[in-house]
């Protein structure tokens, strides 16, 4: 299986707060993986570090066989590498529709009707508002319109920042249908989750971050089975 993104040995500090000690973690080509661990883990922090909003003192991170240790992150979204962060961050003032389009700004602008689209059939909820700005949006529909902005992006490393957080059980649900539909269609997904259970029963692999640290890996299966996991993730 090829690699996409191999991160080794990283370390991260917010002034003397050393937030990400030595991790390693690596997603394939194809492969949902999902990253979970309690508030403070250090799971966005990794994922700004990825994506170059934060810089490793140590370690390497290559995405696409490429060292992006030191590129900025709005090269890398060039690149291929997209980020939904927590919290959904859209652009609150513009409709829907001008959301999906800022989202493609990397791309050459005659494929971004047929982008449009693309995101709109998976979303068939954004189309109905596309003129809508998005600051009146639902929380649900912030998260697609987040999502769907990522992928007018073509990235081939599409990361998600706790995509269920604030969200009913049942957009919850429909949430992480979607997120394997696109993995079916192809994409790669690094996934930072607080809800264990529905991380690890869509993801092919796991971590578990503590206190900056990796402490477990495996299959999402074999973690949602782990005894310990159970016990500290899965309120069993
Ligand atoms: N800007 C910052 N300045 C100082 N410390 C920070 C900053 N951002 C995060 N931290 C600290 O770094 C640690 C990791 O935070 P991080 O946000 O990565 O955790 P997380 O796993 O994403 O948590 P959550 O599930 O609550 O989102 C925490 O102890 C946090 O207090
Ligand atoms: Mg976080």
């Amino acid at each position: 299986m090829e690699t996409l993104l191999k991160v080794e040995g990283i370390n991260v500090y917010y002034g003397a707060i050393h937030a990400i000690k030595d991790i390693s973690f690596q997603v394939n080509q194809g492969e949902i993986v999902t990253l979970i661990g309690a508030n403070g883990a250090g799971k966005t922090t990794t994922l700004q570090t990825v994506s170059g909003l934060l810089r490793s003192k140590t370690g390497s991170i290559l995405f696409d066989g490429q060292d992006i240790n030191t590129v900025s992150a709005d090269k890398l979204v060039g690149r291929g590498l997209a980020q939904v962060p927590e919290g959904r961050r859209v652009f609150l003032q513009m409709s829907v529709e001008e959301n999906l389009e800022m989202g493609a700004y990397t791309q050459p602008p005659a494929g971004v009707p047929r982008d449009l689209e693309m995101v709109y059939d998976l979303f068939p909820r954004l189309k109905e508002r596309r003129s809508q700005v998005a600051g009146t949006l639902s929380g649900g529909e912030q998260q697609m319109l987040a999502m769907g902005r990522a992928l007018m992006s073509h990235p081939k490393l599409l990361m998600l920042d706790e995509p269920s957080m604030g969200l009913a059980p049942i957009l919850v649900e429909q949430i992480f249908n979607i997120i394997q539909d696109l993995n079916r269609k192809g994409s790669t997904i690094l996934l930072v989750e607080q809800n264990a259970q529905m991380a690890l029963s869509v993801a092919h692999r796991g971590y578990v971050m503590e206190t900056g640290k990796i402490v477990a890996t495996g299959s999402g299966a074999e973690l949602i089975e782990s005894p310990e996991i159970k016990r500290a993730y899965l309120g069993g």
